[in-house]
């Protein structure tokens, strides 16, 4: 039996889901997943909550820091666990509109000790990050075209609303990555998302708007951007 199932329970989709965690993956120890997380050529991007290190050419791992025991725990909003965060991966794993969509959900590592991070295994986009584009870090994909990208996100976004009654609440450029090859959306972190299958009808549209009014906030900023690139 691997080691790392004395601290930490390995969760996998259904065992009729396109996305099996592989069988390589599946016998490394949590040990061995966070070797992997100290090394620096494996490191791909982090946020404030997670770091994100390549696993192999189609998955990555998002190990998430356990806030919930920092000494500062009570001064924010510590998000989603990551049981509610895969759950979001997990349901919209088949979902898409056109050619946008989110990555896969491949399984989760979840800790049963305090303290110890979780870690959400994921696909690996090949994508770049829409904030780092902002930023100049990252190069824009030939295929892009703002216009296209930003109605194809809104349009994602509604139905992500409509069909699965989930909003996502972290809109920002920093969880929007561009597919490499297609220039669409990759909408991507769950960490803030919530269901609201069961809220009344104000909240629901409350939430729905907060979305859409990201997004729309969103595009001004990629605009602004573009304008001050071009008095340069
Ligand atoms: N599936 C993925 N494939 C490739 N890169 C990814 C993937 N998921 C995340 N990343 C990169 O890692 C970064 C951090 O991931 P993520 O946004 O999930 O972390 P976070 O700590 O929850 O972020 P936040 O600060 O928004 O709460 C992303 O901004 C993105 O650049
Ligand atoms: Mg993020």
């Amino acid at each position: 039996m691997p080691e790392r199932l004395n601290s930490a329970k390995l969760i996998t989709p259904a065992p009729n889901s396109l996305y099996q965690l592989p069988e390589s993956i599946a016998r490394r120890t949590l040990a061995e997943l966070l070797h992997i997380k100290s090394d620096p050529a494996r490191y791909i991007d982090e946020g404030g909550a997670a770091t994100v290190h390549h696993i192999s050419d189609s998955i990555c791992m998002k190990v998430l820091h356990d806030r919930h025991t920092s000494a500062y725990s009570g001064l924010f909003n510590l998000g989603n666990s990551i049981e509610q965060e895969a759950y979001f991966l997990e349901t919209l794993s088949d979902f898409g509109v056109g050619n946008t969509r989110s990555p896969r959900y491949v399984g989760q590592i979840v800790s049963t000790v305090r303290g110890e991070p979780n870690i959400l295994l994921m696909e690996k986009l090949d994508a770049v990050n829409l904030q780092h584009v902002m930023n100049g870090t990252a190069i824009l994909p030939k295929s892009f075209s703002a216009k296209i990208f930003f109605d194809e996100l809104d349009r994602y976004i509604v139905a992500l609303h409509t069909i699965h009654k989930i909003v996502h609440l972290d809109l920002e450029a920093r969880n929007v990555m561009i597919d490499r090859e297609t220039g669409m959306p990759r909408v991507i972190d769950f960490g803030r998302s919530r269901s609201i299958a069961s809220l009344s009808k104000a909240s629901k549209v409350h939430f729905m708007n907060k979305d859409m009014d990201a997004v729309e906030e969103m595009y001004q900023k990629w605009q602004n951007c573009q304008n001050k690139k071009e008095m340069l």
